[in-house]
């Protein structure tokens, strides 16, 4: 069997308390010999600022970039506010994002049946839906230059953010797409403006060009993005995987995320270039979710999220498609079952603690083998 080598990076707040459920997860998937992982566990966030006084410290990115996935929890909380934005909690996952060069940010929006009831649309709009939204990470308007406010000396000022896309740009995130496609159900979406934009007149000439020479059996729809939220909202199971810029993408991705319930059932993955070295895709996995320091040390924090990202992993770094998909069957059974940590709405449901909830995650996914 072969051996994955992960790095587990908890984090701050409740980010340990679900890891250790993703921890006692990957301990029960070695013990039955279904999969074995190879973990190694790094300070970030406030736990390495208190431990030592970087937000990541330059051995721990040496693993991260050794490490074939990271798994992240979350980091942040008020007993870092007053520390230097250089050295702040939040710079260490940045740095990681930009070493890695993590430009493909994957978020998954799965209603489970159980909770249809919990969206804010209509329960048969999203009842059963999963869909990808892949959204660009290190370009566009957030990075382009100029950016500046300059004062114009007649009591005007004047605020420049410049989008800029090159072709490789969007070839490697199309890339990224066209193969998570075909790995689902084998369509893509591209989103852009190019209507209005001269970066949406590249960007659909770039998405339509890989198409036609690498990913032909793929079906592609282009869409305009104003009108691509529209129908997000109106009916989100027409589509697969959407593709779409970094400042889209910012948007769609929290909008398609809030059509399936709560902060705590939602994962994502960050994707690089392969590694020369490992030969696996640079890749890093976290919750959507933060630190939540309200519940932090009282064992209440939803583990879902983040095993759900470890799905990710099985599914995107380690070709495990057929155990991911069995541990989101275990996840749905748990909810079906009842089972609700506190963030779910839970009128008449039994509301479990995290290890709970991790616990009867494993319990299924013996059944089910
Ligand atoms: P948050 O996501 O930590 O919490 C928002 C609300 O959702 C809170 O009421 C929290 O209790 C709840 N919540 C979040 N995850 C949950 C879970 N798994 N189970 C149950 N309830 C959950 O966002 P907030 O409060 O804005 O930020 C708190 C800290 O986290 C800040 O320091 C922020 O900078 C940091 N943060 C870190 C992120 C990361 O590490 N990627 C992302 C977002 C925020
Ligand atoms: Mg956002």
């Amino acid at each position: 069997m072969a051996t994955y080598k992960l790095l587990l990076l908890a984090g701050d707040g409740i980010g340990p308390e679900v890891m250790g459920e993703v921890k006692r997860l990957i301990g029960w998937l070695d013990a039955q010999g279904i999969a074995r992982f190879e973990t190694e566990e790094g300070l970030v966030g406030g736990a390495s600022y208190d431990a030592d006084k970087v937000s990541i410290t330059d051995a721990t990115m040496a693993k991260a970039l050794a490490a074939d996935a990271v798994l992240f929890g979350a980091v942040g909380g008020p007993k870092w506010d007053p520390v230097p934005y250089e050295v702040r909690p939040e710079a260490g996952l940045l740095r990681l994002r930009k070493d890695l060069a993590l430009y493909a940010n994957l978020r998954p929006a799965i209603c489970y049946p159980a909770l249809a009831e919990s969206s804010s649309l209509k329960p048969e709009v999203v009842e059963g839906l999963d869909i990808m939204i892949v959204r660009e990470l290190t370009g566009g308007v957030y990075f382009g230059e100029p950016k500046t406010i300059t004062d114009l000396g007649n009591g005007q000022k004047r605020a420049v953010d410049t989008q800029v896309y090159d072709t490789y740009e969007i070839e490697r995130i199309a890339r990224v797409a066209f193969d998570l496609a075909r790995k689902r159900r084998n369509k893509l979406t591209s989103m852009e403006k190019r209507n209005v934009m001269k970066s949406g007149v590249l960007w659909h000439e770039v998405v339509t060009q890989v198409h036609q020479r690498e990913y032909k059996d793929v079906a592609l729809e282009h869409q305009l993005a104003d009108s691509g939220g529209m129908q997000l909202v109106r009916w989100p199971k027409q589509f697969d995987v959407i593709v779409t810029d970094n400042l889209f993408g910012d948007m769609l991705s929290d909008i398609a995320a809030m059509l399936t319930g709560s902060l705590g059932m939602l994962p994502s993955a960050s994707l690089g270039d392969i590694d020369p070295t490992t030969k696996k895709r640079r890749a890093l996995y976290e919750p959507v979710h933060g630190s939540a320091p309200d519940i932090a040390g009282q064992g209440a924090a939803n583990p879902i999220a983040m095993l759900a990202s470890f799905g990710m992993a099985l599914r995107y770094s380690f070709d495990m498609g057929e155990l991911a998909d069995k541990l989101d069957a275990a996840i749905a059974a748990v909810l079906a079952k009842g089972l609700r940590t506190a963030d779910l709405k839970s009128e008449g449901l039994t509301v479990v603690s995290t290890s709970q909830m991790g616990e009867a995650v494993v319990k299924e996914l013996q059944a089910l083998h």
